[in-house]
């Protein structure tokens, strides 16, 4: 059978980076069909529109897309692109795992673990941001809710479950910021106690980012609040070699959206030396997400083993290969 995704070629190195994701998907034998759609810069100046109507309804027929980074221009009133898909779609869950990978600036070999990041509530409200007329104090409100956080905690477990992995961390900083953080923290404590099959920790966030830096290996699934998960889940991709490596899901209940961690990388657009591994690792996260786990794995190991041979590597990882011909070294070892 065919499952159709929408496609978002994106911005910058975008197009790129996508047409070589789609050629190591197409060697895979996945049975996708691509429906493209346009967003970004690109959109603008076809359709005069950054997220044309067309492209939302394309991701809601499908329910799944792939998206390649998009410009959100600066000046002009725009707001971010990126922000305003999450609230269109309720993507709540944002999912970023960081694996160790051989040849590349990781500071570990054994990392293997994902960031389960609330993606709508916390400290990131549009409304309630306030500085005083005379500039001398600014308020910012946080809002968590029981829902909200019930939700992504109960992702982390089921994700746990679905993908065999044996630990959730909570994140917190409820011993201070009792109200917001507290009620993230007794949510969790309940939904955690719904899963005896997986073990449940919980951690404050200053000692979790020390944590991080020092025994990472000890993690396994992370899930927290919204401004806490942002900050670690770029420490977790930092730990594990960078940006060129880094996928991440948006999931919600309407629609799911994968996507590489990194932008448009305008300094390198438009010369084929853009590594297209963060949006093929993203495409993995897709095939699990749409019950292709095998295929993910496949991906996954012929990624691996490309960086383990140093075959035609890309510059941000020290070699000299261009982006397809980086796709077609691993697609050759699927
Ligand atoms: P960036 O991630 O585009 O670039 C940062 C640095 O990393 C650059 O030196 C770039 O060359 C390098 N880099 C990024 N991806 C790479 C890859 N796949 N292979 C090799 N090198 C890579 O971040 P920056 O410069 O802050 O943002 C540029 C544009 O991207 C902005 O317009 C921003 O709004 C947009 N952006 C879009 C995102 C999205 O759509 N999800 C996320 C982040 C930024
Ligand atoms: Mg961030």
């Amino acid at each position: 059978m065919t499952q159709k995704i929408t496609v978002i070629r994106g911005d910058g190195i975008g197009p790129e980076i996508m047409d070589a994701t789609l050629h190591v998907l197409d060697q895979l034998g996945a049975g996708l069909e691509y429906e493209f759609a346009d967003a970004g810069v690109v959109a603008l100046e076809k359709h005069g529109d950054l997220m044309p109507k067309e492209t939302l309804a394309s991701i809601e027929r499908n329910k799944v897309a792939l998206k390649s980074p998009l410009t959100t221009p600066v000046g002009g009133g725009f707001t971010s692109i990126n922000v305003s898909l999450r609230r269109h779609f309720d993507l709540y869950a944002n999912v970023r795992p960081a694996i160790s990978f051989p040849n590349t600036k990781s500071r570990y070999e054994n990392i293997d673990m994902i960031t389960v990041r609330e993606n709508t509530e916390g400290a990131y409200l549009s409304e309630g941001q306030e500085v005083s007329p005379d500039g001398e104090v600014a308020v910012s409100s946080t809002r968590v809710t029981r829902k909200g956080s019930e939700r992504i905690v109960r992702y982390a477990f089921e994700l746990a479950r679905s993908t065999g992995r044996k630990k959730v961390t909570a994140v917190h900083k409820a011993n201070i910021i009792k109200s917001t953080s507290g009620l993230f923290l007794n949510v969790a404590r309940e939904v955690a106690a719904q899963y005896p099959d997986i073990e449940f920790q919980e951690m404050i966030v200053d000692n979790a980012c020390m944590q991080l830096v020092m025994r990472p290996e000890q993690f396994d699934i992370l899930v927290t609040t919204n401004l806490f998960g942002d900050i670690i889940s770029d420490l977790c991709a930092g730990l594990v070699g960078g940006l060129g490596l880094a996928p991440g899901a948006n999931i919600g209940e309407k629609a799911a959206i994968f996507e590489a961690v990194h932008g448009t990388a305008p300094d390198i657009a438009g010369k084929g030396i853009a590594n297209p591994c963060a949006l093929l690792l993203a495409a993995a996260q897709m095939l699990d997400h749409i019950g292709q786990g095998a295929n993910a794995e496949r991906l996954r190991k012929a990624i691996v083993a490309t960086l383990e041979a140093k075959d035609s590597l890309t510059g941000d990882l020290g070699g000299t290969g261009t982006t397809m011909g980086f796709a077609k070294a691993i697609a050759s070892r699927l």
